[in-house]
């Protein structure tokens, strides 16, 4: 038993291997299982009693030509062409054995709630970045997958979203933001270097739907530098980035929420300062002062870097 324990361990290598395998693989088929779980449509909408599924997107083509164009270019024409429902229009739209004798509207997306809706979409789309869709500020705020996905069309280079670029899927609701990535030191969102998504999963739950769990851990992902651990900490880096920059914007430099030395005197009080005499004559407070000397103000490894000094 021992023995084979160990040779279990040696051979560990293996079975992480074959863990990481099985995990990709249900990963990229994920999609597809899923449809084996389909809606109810009849619970959906009840004008879907009795009607069966056509599973022949050629007859929809009859009547449907100019919408199928259209699709034909996206991602889920690709994608749904073998599924149960041969083009998968009908993983969308339900069975639609009545509508090719009777055409009309009562079956259409928009007589579903929002929610409904959305669960259409999540019949094959619940996992991963999704998972925490259900607890999440968008879904409370009855915003849809539609609200930022056009499936018909294809209006984007990458995840078939309803505007030609992630920010200006958002700022159809957010303008306010768009302002702030106007100031002078801004992320380089309007450059196209980064997007909304590389902070925010809108599909998430998380507060402020960021890509972590917490504001410090997502500025990590790309500023690892500040993460430390230091020697010695300066305790609201640690607590909060926030505390002191703005994300999207700012018209202070490096995105700070004001002015240099205004931003330390909100906390620290500068009368009796070691070098008052010196440093009145070196440099104002109220100009850049304080970095000028406290060069490691997210931290110092520093053996004598206690008050940021070096
Ligand atoms: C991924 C889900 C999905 C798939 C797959 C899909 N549709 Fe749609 N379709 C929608 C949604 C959502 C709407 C309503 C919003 C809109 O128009 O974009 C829609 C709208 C439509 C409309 C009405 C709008 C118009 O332009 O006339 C038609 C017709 C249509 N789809 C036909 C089809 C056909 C035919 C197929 C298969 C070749 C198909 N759809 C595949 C989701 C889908
Ligand atoms: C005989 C012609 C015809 C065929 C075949 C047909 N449709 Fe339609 N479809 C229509 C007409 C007409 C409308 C518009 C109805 C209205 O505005 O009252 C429509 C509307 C729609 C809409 C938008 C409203 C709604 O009901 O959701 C969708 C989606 C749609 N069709 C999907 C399909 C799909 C999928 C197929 C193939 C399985 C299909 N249609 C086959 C004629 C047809
Ligand atoms: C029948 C299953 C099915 C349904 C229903 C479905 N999708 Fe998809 N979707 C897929 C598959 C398969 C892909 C291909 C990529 C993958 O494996 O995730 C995909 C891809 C996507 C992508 C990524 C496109 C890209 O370029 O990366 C988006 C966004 C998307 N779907 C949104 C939606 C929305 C919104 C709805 C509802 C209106 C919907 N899907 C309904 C199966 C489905
Ligand atoms: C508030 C806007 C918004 C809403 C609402 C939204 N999405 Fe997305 N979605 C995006 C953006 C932006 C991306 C691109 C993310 C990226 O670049 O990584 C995306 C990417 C995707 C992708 C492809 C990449 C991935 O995450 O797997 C799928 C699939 C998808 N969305 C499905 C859905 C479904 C299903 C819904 C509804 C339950 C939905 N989305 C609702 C904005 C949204
Ligand atoms: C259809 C409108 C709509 C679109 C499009 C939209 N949002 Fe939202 N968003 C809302 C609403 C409504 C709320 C909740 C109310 C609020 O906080 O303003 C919200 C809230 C948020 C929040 C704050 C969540 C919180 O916990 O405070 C963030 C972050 C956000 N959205 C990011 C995005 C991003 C990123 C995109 C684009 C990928 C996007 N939104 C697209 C409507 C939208
Ligand atoms: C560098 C990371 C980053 C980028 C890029 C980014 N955000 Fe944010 N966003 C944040 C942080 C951090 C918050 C504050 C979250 C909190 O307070 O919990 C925030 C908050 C928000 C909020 C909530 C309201 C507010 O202003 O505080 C919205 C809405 C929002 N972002 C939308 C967007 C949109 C739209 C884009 C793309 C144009 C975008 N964000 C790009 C990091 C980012
Ligand atoms: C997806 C990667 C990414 C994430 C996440 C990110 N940043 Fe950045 N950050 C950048 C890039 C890229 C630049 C621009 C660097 C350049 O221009 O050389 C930048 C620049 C900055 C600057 C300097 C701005 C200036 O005007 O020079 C500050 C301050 C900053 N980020 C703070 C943050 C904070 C705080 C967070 C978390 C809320 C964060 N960043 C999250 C990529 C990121
Ligand atoms: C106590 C205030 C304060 C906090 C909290 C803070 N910063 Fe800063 N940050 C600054 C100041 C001041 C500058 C400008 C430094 C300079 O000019 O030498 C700066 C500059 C930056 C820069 C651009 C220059 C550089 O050093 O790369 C980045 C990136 C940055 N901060 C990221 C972060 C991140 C990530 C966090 C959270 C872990 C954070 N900051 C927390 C005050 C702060
Ligand atoms: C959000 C409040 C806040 C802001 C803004 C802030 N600090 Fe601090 N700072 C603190 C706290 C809290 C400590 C830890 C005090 C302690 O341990 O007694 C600290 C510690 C320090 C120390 C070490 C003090 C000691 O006695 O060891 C220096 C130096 C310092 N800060 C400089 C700055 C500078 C320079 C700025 C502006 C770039 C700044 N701080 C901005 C809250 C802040
Ligand atoms: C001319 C350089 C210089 C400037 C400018 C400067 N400091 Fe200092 N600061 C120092 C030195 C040197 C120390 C003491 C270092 C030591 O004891 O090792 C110090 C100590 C501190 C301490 C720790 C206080 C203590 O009692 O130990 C704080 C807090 C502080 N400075 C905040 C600031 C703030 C806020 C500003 C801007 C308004 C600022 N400093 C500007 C050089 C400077």
């Amino acid at each position: 038993m021992l023995k084979r324990y160990k040779t279990m361990l040696q051979n560990s290598w293996i079975w992480i291997a074959g863990l990481a395998l099985a995990l990709s693989a249900s990963q990229a088929t994920s999609a597809a299982k899923a449809t084996k779980k389909p809606v109810e449509w009849e619970a959906l909408n009840p004008a879907f009693n009795g009607a069966t599924f056509v599973n022949n997107p050629e007859t929809c083509r009859i009547c449907h030509q100019d919408p199928m164009d259209t699709y034909d270019e996206t991602m889920h024409a690709q994608a749904l062409k073998h599924t149960v429902t041969n083009g998968g229009c009908e993983s969308c739209h339900g069975p639609r054995s009545k509508h090719i004798e009777n055409p009309t509207q009562e079956l259409a997306f928009e007589k579903l709630t929002p929610a409904q809706q959305s669960a259409v979409c999540l019949q094959c789309h619940e996992g991963g970045n999704r998972f925490g869709w259900k607890a999440g500020a968008h879904r409370a705020n009855d915003v849809i997958c539609l609200s930022c996905h056009s499936v018909m069309e294809k209006k984007s280079e990458r995840a078939l979203l309803a505007k030609a670029s992630a920010p200006e899927t958002c700022f159809q609701c957010h303008g306010e933001v768009r302002a702030e990535t106007n100031k002078t030191s801004h992320h380089p969102v309007r450059e196209g270097r980064m997007d909304c998504a590389s902070c925010h999963n809108p599909h998430g739950s998380t507060p402020g739907l960021l890509v972590k769990n917490t504001l410090n851990e997502t500025c990590y992902t790309c500023h690892t530098e500040k993460r430390g651990p230091f020697l010695w900490e300066h305790a609201p880096v640690r607590e909060n980035c926030a505390n002191c920059h703005t994300a999207h914007g700012s018209n202070h430099r490096n995105l700070l929420a004001s002015k240099d030395s205004f931003l330390c005197l909100s906390c620290h009080s500068y009368g009796g300062h070691v070098n008052l005499p010196r440093y009145n004559r070196v440099s104002n407070p109220y100009g850049s002062g304080c970095v000028n000397c406290h060069i490691a103000t997210h931290g110092s490894n520093h053996p004598s870097g206690a008050k940021q000094t070096r």
